[in-house]
């Protein structure tokens, strides 16, 4: 046993780790869907999984030297994968990243040193778009606080001014809500589809420009400010770049409307949580659910004191079929990467023309 662990402490569980072998060696920064695992094993590669407890993050000296022993880096969004651990092997392969957002990626170093980096796009979007709709109509229809409330005794008879909600759908007086999508990839447009079965009104913006809006057929491009004015609900869908970083700040938050209600499942710097916390206690909007966070797993002060938030701990691709697929698809790629073939899912592809990849590879 490492001597710097201490007996019974979680991280004195044996590191799961395999002899060298002639498919090369995989180190896997936490422990995966056993999917994934297996895939990397049959396939004849040596893996060592850093971390193997679930609610422990790997250590950065655990990280960088397993780098070291490794050919390949199976990554998760936990880890921040800078130059420094890049550069840490001057003979890694490829790392495959274990989630679509690869903001934790330094991938213009990965480039220039000649390193692939893959992510898992397309598996999770229906899911990540199912609970976008999970916990908008849970801040909507404020349901935790509703199950709060009967389990703990709380009910007592039925009331008709009990915990009254805000309608998604058109409901009885009619008029139909209108959604606000931000960010119209993938997630984006799964997202607006659902929107049809509440009969809503969609209109999205997008970062990168119009065309994906208007070539959907499911919502009508607005502006971001036109859509904050004008929608009932938001939804947060970008990718994390400079760009969107603190995309919704004050001023955004000041130009929705007081019912209205943001959500958001993309990352959690898109949002300015300070503000937001300020948004909700002071009536600017009327709630928020949020499954991402600006620090996290660190919570802005004051936001689990607000009645009107839904919270939940970055699960939005979380069900056992999309996990088991992202696992498998971050496997795949990890042994095209140790075999020294193109990986389906590069996010730099570009990478693979370069004199660096070559030398990289030349061994
Ligand atoms: C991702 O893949 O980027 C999600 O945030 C985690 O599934």
């Amino acid at each position: 046993m490492n001597p710097a662990r201490k007996e019974g402490d979680p991280s004195s569980l044996p590191v799961a780790s395999a002899e060298r072998s002639s498919a090369g060696s995989v180190f896997v920064t936490r422990r995966i869907p056993e999917a994934g695992l297996a895939l990397l094993r049959e396939a004849g590669a040596a893996v060592e999984v850093g971390e193997v407890e679930d609610e422990r993050g790997i250590a950065r000296e655990r990280l960088l030297g397993g780098v070291r022993r490794a050919d390949v880096l199976l990554a998760l969004l936990t880890e921040t994968i800078d130059r420094e651990v890049l550069e840490a092997n001057p003979h890694l392969l490829g790392v495959a990243n274990l989630a679509v957002g690869f903001d934790h990626v330094d991938v213009a170093a990965a480039t220039e040193l000649g390193i692939p980096v893959t992510n898992t796009p397309g598996v999770l979007t229906e899911t990540t778009a199912d609970l976008t709709w999970a916990m908008l109509l849970a801040v909507a229809r404020r349901i935790p606080e509703a199950h709060a409330y009967t389990v703990e005794g709380r009910y007592r008879i039925w009331s008709p001014n009990l915990m009254l909600g805000s309608d998604v759908g058109p409901g009885a007086h009619g008029r139909r809500k209108v959604l606000g999508v931000v960010g119209f990839g993938r997630i984006g447009r799964a997202v607006a589809r659902r929107a049809v079965g509440f009969d809503m009104e969609v209109v999205a913006y997008d970062p990168h420009g119009r065309e994906a809006v208007e070539a959907s057929g499911i919502a009508r491009w607005a502006e971001l400010d036109e859509l904050l004015g004008r929608s009932d609900f938001v939804t947060l869908h970008p990718a994390l770049t400079p760009e969107t970083r603190h995309l919704i700040g004050a001023p955004e938050l000041r130009r929705m409307k007081e019912t209205a209600y943001l959500v958001n499942v993309s990352r959690g710097p898109v949002v300015h949580e300070e503000a937001l916390v300020r948004a909700l206690r002071e009536g600017w909007i009327a709630g928020a659910a949020l499954d991402v966070f600006e620090n996290e797993p660190e919570l802005a002060p004051g936001l689990v004191e607000l009645p009107n938030v839904v919270l939940a701990p970055h699960v939005g691709s979380g069900s056992r079929e999309t996990r088991d697929l992202m696992a498998t698809m971050a496997a795949t790629n990890a042994l095209h990467h140790l075999r020294r073939e193109r990986a389906p899912d590069a996010v730099n592809p570009e990478v693979y023309d370069s004199a660096a990849y070559r030398r990289r590879t030349s061994r």
